[in-house]
């Protein structure tokens, strides 16, 4: 990456970033990673969702970071808490958490104006067999997709990567929601899907930056927005998972913003 690339723009209005602006992302991603990390021992059974944002929201600040999602087109919580066929989006709030409820939790922070944006898989108490199958594919999945970042590589060979996997696996992938590019703003071109075709759509470049936050369901992909306008759930009831990283693309493949400092991403099943 070099400076003459600095504010380039693709003609699929993708921005090309350098190497000093993945430096930003990585500060970013870090602080984003380590309150994930934080906040996990803090998931148990009788634990509400709105005491988790509450410690989410002190974290950010203890970081001396801003968080992205607070005040975003009226949202006004620092993390969204997804528990059980709840998509994502879900709005942290005063129910408690049960023992075998999966939930996703996901964090933008705001660090020297770079967004770092991740989410992660948790269970209270014990993980039911059937949602810890579930919440492994959807994590290889993710992996599969970051594979697939390389120059010269395309967004429909990132989705179709996702997509095989997790049909395989007979779970589907939800296509109502995808990832983004990110940067200097919390969500820019493109619309990174989680399905798609082998070199189909916009082709990889060293400098993009963007995000990969694969939504698997157990059941149908369907889903609905409840009436507070955020909450997106499965129609049929089934479980979803989802696990989110932001990452930029290098000369030979991409590097990982969002790493767990504590390798605590991939969750551990001990029970
Ligand atoms: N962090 C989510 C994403 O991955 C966006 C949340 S927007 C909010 O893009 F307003 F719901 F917080
Ligand atoms: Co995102
Ligand atoms: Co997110």
């Amino acid at each position: 990456m070099n400076n003459d690339s600095r504010g380039r723009t693709t003609k699929d209005g993708i921005r090309i970033y350098d190497r000093a602006d993945f430096a930003g992302m990585h500060a970013a991603g870090k602080v984003a990673a380590q309150i994930l990390d934080d906040i996990s021992a803090h998931i148990f059974p009788g634990q509400t969702t709105a005491e988790i944002d509450r410690l989410i929201t002190e974290m950010v600040d203890a970081a001396g970071a801003t968080s992205a999602t607070i005040g975003y087109k009226g949202y006004q919580h620092a993390s969204c808490i997804s528990v059980n066929h709840v998509v994502c989006h879900g709005i942290p709030g005063a129910k408690m958490l049960k023992d075998g409820d999966i939930l996703n939790i996901d964090v933008t922070v705001i660090v020297d104006g770079w967004f770092g944006d991740t989410s992660r898989m948790y269970v209270a108490g014990k993980l039911p067999r059937k949602a810890e199958r579930l919440i492994e594919v959807t994590h290889e999945a993710l992996l599969r997709g970051i594979e697939m970042v390389k120059p010269g590589n395309t967004f429909g060979d990132i989705g179709h990567a996702i997509q095989t996997f997790v049909e395989a696996n007979r779970m589907s992938v939800v296509r109502d929601f995808c990832g983004h590019g990110v940067g200097r703003v919390f969500h820019a071109p493109p619309n990174v899907l989680h399905y798609g075709r082998p070199g189909s759509g916009a082709t990889l470049e060293e400098g993009m930056i963007f995000t990969i936050e694969p939504m698997v369901n157990l059941g149908r992909p369907e889903t609905k927005t409840l009436a507070d306008e955020w909450t997106a759930v499965t129609r049929d009831k089934s479980l979803s998972a989802q696990f989110e990283h932001s990452v930029g693309v290098t000369d030979t493949g991409c590097e990982i913003f969002t790493l767990s400092p504590g390798n605590k991403f991939h969750p551990t099943y001990e029970s």
